[in-house]
């Protein structure tokens, strides 16, 4: 008998327990556990029916992600639900947790379901790059109809237990927390009403009401913009016609062709890296589940701006009170006055509720004074990036604030060490980057300064979960992980504008490989004048820093979105970038000024220069210790600028493409081109020579 899988009788009722820890996944043990179990179940005459319930946090998780890939071991998950839906004793599967992917398409094998009230089920195989393989394209709009089952199999979302049993994908919903009592009891009661075997697959009615509707175009054309460039969704809606065009016998084969086209496709790996690379970024090097980690259950924020509210939100949406200390009373009033409006918007759009709109405000004071920073366990600075105002504030933080209190900077790119340096208690200075909108983006980049303490570490780790964020713990060093290698970029995209590309061809290049949008369209996006300011610090300050056709830009107050007009011309109320012909005619008179005389430039060599001057500083990152792992690189992107997580994150891709291709052409770039970017990371050359890849470090 199995481990993982049990089976035992209580009085009528046969009991079929899996417990496959963490989250009960369907991997070979579990598969061939069920099998066998069920076995037992048929040929116990005393069982009047079977129960399919799971031990640990959860119903079953889904497959075994960790398998794909792999030669696959029979039996297979097909099989198994086949012989679970045959069965001649009724079975009734009890959902705890989540009963997802694989796991719900195995409840759905058996007769009847029950839930408790705190479990959701889902079908997130989409989110894998995949679709249900194995029948739930072809039982849940059985249950469901047709466009419940595209909603739910097209965008991977849970749903509650109530809702699922509004939808008819659970028959019953019990309260309470003893999943085994409440699936014994609904055991029971099928067992005494001597219920009969209803299968899935020989429901009718639903695939009737809605064969030959038009949902199936709907659902492809609302992908077309929803879901561009991935692949798996428009197979699912694929999938799930078949099972308003075919039988359910043929039906089943079409999911399963379909499934394999999406297994072969390249973003399948790209997006289960993505699923492991989240999850791996929290376990730190150095550090481990035993390292203490601080109370933090009160915050302070410096500077009410368009940061210090979006990271105050962040705390108030899970409950932290939060103090914001701002020099004047009109900035403070007015940086609560946006907090207040973007809550009111999420209101308006029936995310949250008016009363939690209200809670969440009261958890939300401001002050004037540094005094009111006294008890709290955490503070972040969220002023702009000048290293003398921040020396300032951390000098006083450390006089104000209480021992064992956190004192964060929310810098972009300066040194963690010389802000630590203000204070007397440089283990207790850590950097939290958060990402504009600081409310939205899921990315915090936590940076350990040389003294930073393990503790302290590990508390920023806890805080960025603990308020729905993915933390990744970052070494100190100009712009850190994600900015160093942005700025990298960006020089290049100018550079290869001053060369002779427009800005639209630089930005669509970026945007076809899966960027949500391009370097200048998200220059504009944060305002060019940012640049513009850190340019002329740097040339007050005696750097010979090259001139810019940005700069003419913004002496003529085209800043970006905010003016309506930067790289690109806006619309009144619109973030659509559209190419400008007098931006192309400053940039022709810009090229006549500096001697440069264009020339065509492909879009291959957009892609090579953006992405492998990128891929080399991230080499280099890696090689200086600033991120412990490629996978840390490809997070931080993934969550902070939108690179495309169906394409791993840039290094994955870098993978992909070949480290050989990679370092040869950035050594060509090296001959050709000049520059520190693109002398070739010593890391990558290693890599080369040993034919391996970021992903073997
Ligand atoms: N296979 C293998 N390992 C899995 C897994 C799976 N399906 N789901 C989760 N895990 C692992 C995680 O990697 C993690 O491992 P670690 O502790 O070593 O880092 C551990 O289980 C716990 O996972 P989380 O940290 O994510 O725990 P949470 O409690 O936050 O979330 C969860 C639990 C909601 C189940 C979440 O893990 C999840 O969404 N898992 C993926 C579910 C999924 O996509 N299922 C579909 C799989 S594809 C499929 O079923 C194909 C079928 O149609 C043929």
């Amino acid at each position: 008998m199995s481990e993982v899988v049990t089976y035992n009788r209580e009085g009528a009722i046969g009991v079929i327990t899996v417990n496959y820890p963490p989250v009960n996944a369907l991997g070979h043990a579990v598969r061939s556990g069920l099998v066998a179990a069920l076995e037992q179940g048929q040929h116990d005459a005393d069982a009047k029916a079977l129960l399919l319930v799971c031990e640990g946090r959860t119903f079953i998780a889904g497959a075994d992600i960790r398998e794909f890939g792999k030669p696959m071991q029979e039996p297979g998950l097909t099989s198994v639900i086949d012989q679970y839906e045959n069965s001649d004793k009724p079975i009734v599967a009890a959902i705890h947790g989540t009963a997802l992917g694989g796991g719900l398409e195995t409840a759905l094998g058996c007769h009847y379901r029950v839930a408790l009230s705190s479990a959701k089920v889902g079908l997130p195989e989409v989110k894998l790059g995949l679709l249900p393989g194995a029948g739930g394209t072809q039982r849940l709009p059985r249950l469901t109809g047709a466009r419940k089952a595209l909603e739910m199999i097209t965008s991977g979302e849970f749903v509650s237990a109530r809702d699922a049993l509004a939808l008819g994908i659970v028959d019953a919903v019990e309260d309470g927390s003893d999943i085994k009592a409440v699936g014994l009891a609904y055991a029971q009661k099928v067992a005494d009403e001597g219920k009969p075997v209803r299968r899935v697959r020989d429901l009718t009615d639903k695939v009737e009401a809605d064969k030959g509707s038009e949902v199936f175009d709907q659902f492809r054309a609302g992908l077309e913009k929803k879901a561009r460039g991935l692949f798996s969704p428009f197979k699912c809606v694929d999938a799930v016609q078949a099972a308003f065009n075919l039988p359910f016998d043929e039906g089943m084969k079409r999911e399963r062709e379909l499934f394999m086209e999406c297994m072969d496709s390249p973003h399948r790996g790209g997006l289960i890296h993505s699923f492991f690379a989240e999850r791996e970024v929290s376990k730190v090097k150095g550090l481990s589940k035993d390292t203490p980690v601080r109370d933090v259950n009160s915050v302070g924020i410096i500077g009410a701006g368009t940061m210090g509210g979006g990271i105050a939100m962040n705390f108030a949406n899970v409950g932290i009170p939060v103090t914001i200390v701002e020099v004047k009373q009109e900035a403070l009033d007015k940086g609560l006055g946006i907090i207040r409006k973007n809550y009111e918007n999420s209101a308006s759009k029936g995310r949250i509720t008016q009363q939690q709109v209200e809670e969440r405000m009261a958890l939300i004071s401001g002050s004037l004074t540094y005094d009111a920073f006294r008890d709290v366990d955490l503070v972040i600075e969220a002023v702009f990036e000048n290293m003398a105002i921040k020396k300032e504030i951390f000098g006083k933080l450390d006089e104000v604030c209480k021992p064992g209190a956190i004192l964060a900077s929310n810098t972009s790119t300066l040194d963690i060490d010389e802000i630590a340096s203000a204070t007397k208690r440089p283990e207790d200075v850590v950097g939290m980057h958060f990402f504009s909108p600081a409310n939205v983006m899921k990315l915090l980049e936590n940076v350990r300064g040389s003294k930073t303490s393990d503790e302290v570490k590990a508390t920023v780790m806890a805080v960025a979960k603990k308020i729905k964020k993915v933390g990744v713990l970052v070494g100190n060093c100009h712009g850190f992980v994600g900015n160093r290698m942005l700025h990298k970029r960006g020089a290049e995209a100018m550079a290869l504008v001053n060369e002779g590309a427009s800005p639209q061809q630089v930005d669509k290049v970026l945007t076809d490989l899966g960027y949500p949008m391009g370097q200048f369209a998200m220059s504009d996006l944060a305002g060019i004048d940012v640049g513009y300011r850190i340019r002329e610090e740097r040339r007050n300050a005696g750097e010979d820093v090259a001139p810019s056709w940005m700069d003419k830009l913004v002496e003529m107050n085209r800043l970006g979105q905010k003016t309506q007009a930067g790289v690109y011309k806006y619309e009144e109320g619109s973030r659509k970038p559209i190419p400008d012909p007098d931006v192309d005619q400053l940039i022709a008179e810009f090229r006549k000024e500096q001697g440069i005389t264009p020339r065509e430039i492909s879009d291959q060599e957009i892609l090579e220069r953006c992405m492998y001057v990128m891929i080399n500083e991230g080499a280099k990152i890696l090689e200086e210790g600033i991120a412990d792992r490629s996978l840390d690189i490809d997070v931080v992107w993934i969550y902070g600028y939108g690179f495309p997580a169906y394409r791993g994150g840039p290094m994955f891709w870098a993978d992909q493409v070949g480290l050989d291709t990679i370092l040869s052409t950035v050594k060509n770039f090296h001959d050709t081109l000049g520059g520190q970017q693109w002398k070739p990371a010593a890391l990558l050359e290693k890599l080369v020579s040993e034919g391996r890849k970021f992903g073997d470090l």
